[in-house]
């Protein structure tokens, strides 16, 4: 069967995989513990259940405008003045399926063939294969000095005459790293002076710990002009417990925003009334579930962190927010797709391999389940790889004998 080059170079999104053989294992009465998800367990906020609920008794469910709602387009205007100071216009909105839907969008509309993509490494997954759908190049960078904190001169480096755009994702899926301020005013004064697109991805900018305040590019955006390559990202998935819903949305220049809206219109059209109206009331509504998703989580943060420096070997660094944390397990095996698969296959626990976020040696561990989960699931790896623990290990009343050496 012949199938398209681009089509050929893409490969499945390895978290969505993991989903799905979680959820089978599951099905099977097999007792998994998913440390490889990406949606946090809250419940999602009562205003967005009430404002859909509103909306379907009408049972009038229509298409909506290609870039959203009029009303959605409002309520994104409110929160960018709230988060980010900045009083925009309808013309400068437009919401999609997803973040993940208005990234590619976004990429769609600026990117020609051959031209490149730079994000620091490592990444999340789906960055290179958005950017190769647009038969553009991705290309990743990965800080000099070791650590999850890129510097300006990691990205300076890899530019070149076919550069065209930078992402940042900050705090960053996989790594929970946090970027310094200094770093996010040197990139967007970088990308200004450099006439690059910077797409800001700040889908969990409020999901940070230890007090951190979240990090508002445009207040170092020089050019706040109609010209402006700045392209910020959000969404509701991630801060309200709604990966479901899929509502996301970019705010940008009103030509940006234009060229995004027309591909739009012929890809998916508007997204979903219904979803659109969820994502308003959350919005909206009472923030409280914010916070407490974010206490909640800092909370799992510790937890997990303080199992993994009792795990011998295991390299931690204390992620800054979102609901991951990256450590290095290159001591048991340096191949990550083998290690993920043998604590599957061993004992049952869901591990994101680094190697997909660009980064071999390392798993990609989720803190969004339960306390308990995380704890179990941290003992039940460390049972599986370090030798010294006792033999036998009970999973409810099943005993599992280690036969690995
Ligand atoms: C860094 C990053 N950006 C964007 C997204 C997409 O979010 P959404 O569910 O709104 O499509 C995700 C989801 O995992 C993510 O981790």
């Amino acid at each position: 069967m012949s199938i398209s080059q681009i089509a050929r170079s893409i490969s499945e999104s390895v978290t969505l995989k993991l989903n799905e053989k979680a959820a089978i294992l599951r099905a099977k009465g097999d007792p998994v513990i998913h440390l490889g998800g990406g949606e946090p367990k809250s419940p999602a906020p009562l205003d967005a259940i009430l404002s859909t609920a509103g909306l379907l008794n009408t049972a009038e469910i229509r298409y909506t405008p290609a870039d959203g709602t009029p009303e959605m387009k409002k309520a994104i205007i409110r929160y960018t003045e709230e988060h980010y100071d900045r009083l925009v216009e309808p013309e400068n909105v437009i919401a999609s399926g997803g973040a993940k839907q208005a990234i590619m969008v976004a990429l769609q509309a600026i990117l020609n063939p051959q031209e490149e993509v730079i994000f620091p490494a490592p990444y999340w997954v789906s960055y290179p294969e958005m950017v190769k759908l647009c038969q553009a190049l991705p290309v990743a960078a990965l800080p000099e000095d070791g650590t999850f904190y890129p510097r300006l001169q990691d990205i300076e480096e890899k530019v070149g005459s076919y550069t065209k755009a930078v992402i940042i994702n900050s705090p960053s899926n996989p790594t929970g790293a946090m970027y310094s301020e200094e770093f996010i005013a040197d990139i967007v004064e970088f990308c200004e002076k450099r006439d690059l697109y910077l797409i800001m991805d700040d889908i969990y900018h409020r999901l940070i710990f230890d007090g951190r305040k979240p990090i508002n590019c445009y207040d170092y955006a020089k050019d706040r002009s109609e010209n402006s390559k700045l392209i910020l990202i959000n969404g509701v998935s991630k801060q309200f417990a709604m990966t479901g819903f899929r509502i996301g949305w970019a705010v940008a220049s009103k030509k940006i925003i234009e060229v995004m809206t027309n591909i739009q219109s012929h890809q998916t059209s508007g997204p979903a009334v219904v979803l659109q109206k969820a994502a308003i009331g959350a919005i909206n509504g009472i923030q409280s579930g914010v916070e407490a998703l974010r206490v909640t989580l800092e909370n799992n943060r510790n937890v997990m962190v303080e199992q993994l420096n009792a795990f011998d070997g295991i390299k931690v660094t204390k992620p800054d927010g979102t609901f991951y944390c990256f450590a290095d397990f290159s001591v048991y095996n340096k191949d990550s797709t083998a290690l993920a698969e043998f604590l599957i296959d061993k004992v049952q626990v869901v591990t994101v391999p680094g190697v997909e976020f660009g980064l071999e040696g390392y798993l990609r561990l989720s803190f969004c389940g339960t306390i308990k989960d995380i704890q179990e699931g941290v003992e039940r790896m460390k049972w599986a790889l370090d030798l010294n623990s006792p033999n036998e290990l009970y999973i409810g009343d099943r005993k599992l004998v280690r036969d690995w050496s």
